[in-house]
């Protein structure tokens, strides 16, 4: 998600989950082609598995961009055909591309054409007025003969003109019935579902309609949702961290990074809600919030955050 994750919110959530698949905010083309490569693409190795998002409608620089992916060794790369923003539909990327399925199709099969990896596409269920099932269902068909075969669909349609992203997150209704039955009438397809996802119970309950969940706002401001997913969704036998074990990964992780230069507010960003609706909670947020601010911070700031949990925890006990 832009502008909330990154490799460190990626390294962070995987103390949490072995099992998620984990993907990066979306990077354009452009930013591949005209900009810093190394800034945009490394990630650390234990990350995986972890998808590269991509933004684009050239096929050629989506070609070249998914090569890169590859070649950096991203697990999966993954089209965007969803996100909203007026900046991204003037460079002709994302939902706008909902309009435009031939030209998805046409980027997927050149992305397809130069790797090995899977490569896969994220939409939305419609665009402006399309509120009927037959349209998303064209679109899927055309993308698929372009050869994806997994589909994130975040379960709205976008609005492109009026509304903003963040409304288009919240305004049109979510239509979770319209990718169920895409899922149900081509079940050759593995369909993802994502929009709205806050709970395991819901994941649960999606996942006896389709092949998988995906989500956004909810593991990143509650992360602590993510640390019940291995064993609630992939049936994995291994004991779920308990929140002070996350801690101490973090803490292992924090001093690698200090080490090569990173600033903690990097680190501790996407770490806050780790601590949300437990004692001390509040506290955790803002000792990380505050002092992992400071040019200096270090890991001590780690720590004070740590020991305001147990003295709320002594309290409460
Ligand atoms: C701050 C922010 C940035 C986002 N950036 C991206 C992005 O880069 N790529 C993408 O596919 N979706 C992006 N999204 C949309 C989410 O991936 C997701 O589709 C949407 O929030 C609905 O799912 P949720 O209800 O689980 O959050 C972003 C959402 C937020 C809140």
């Amino acid at each position: 998600m832009m502008a909330w994750t990154d490799r460190h919110c990626r390294a962070f959530h995987r103390l949490l989950s072995n099992r998620a698949l984990l993907y990066t905010e979306m990077v354009t083309t452009g930013a591949l082609l005209h900009g810093d490569v190394e800034r945009h693409l490394a990630f650390g190795q234990s990350e995986h598995p972890v998808a590269l998002q991509l933004g684009g409608s050239d096929p050629a620089e989506l070609q070249h961009s998914a090569k890169l992916a590859q070649d950096w060794g991203y697990d999966e790369v993954n089209l965007n055909v969803g996100c909203p923003s007026d900046r991204v539909q003037r460079g002709k990327i994302g939902a706008c591309l909902m309009g435009e399925p031939q030209l998805v199709a046409d980027c997927v099969a050149a992305m397809r054409d130069a790797v090995d990896i899977p490569v896969t596409v994220k939409c939305r269920i419609g665009i402006d007025r399309q509120d009927a099932y037959e349209p998303f269902a064209e679109f899927i068909d055309t993308v698929s003969r372009g050869g994806c075969e997994v589909f994130i669909v975040h379960a709205r349609k976008a609005w492109l003109d009026g509304l903003s992203p963040k409304e288009n997150r919240e305004v049109p209704p979510l239509r979770y019935d319209m990718v169920y039955r895409i899922k149900r009438e081509r079940p050759d397809l593995t369909i993802v579902i994502n929009g709205g996802i806050d709970s395991i119970d819901a994941c649960n309950d999606h996942l006896r309609h389709v092949d998988g969940v995906m989500l956004g706002r909810a593991a990143y401001q509650r992360p602590w949702l993510l640390a019940g997913v291995d064993s609630a969704l992939f049936g994995d036998g291994r004991p779920m961290p308990t929140r002070d074990a996350v801690m101490g990964g973090l803490r292992d992780y924090a001093a690698q990074e200090l080490a090569a230069g990173t600033a903690l507010k990097h680190v501790v960003k996407p770490v806050f809600g780790l601590y949300h609706g437990q004692p001390g909670g509040r506290m955790f947020r803002r000792v990380l919030s505050e002092s992992g601010h400071a040019p200096d911070a270090g890991l001590d700031v780690l720590d004070d955050a740590l020991a305001a949990v147990k003295l709320a925890e002594q309290k409460a006990a």
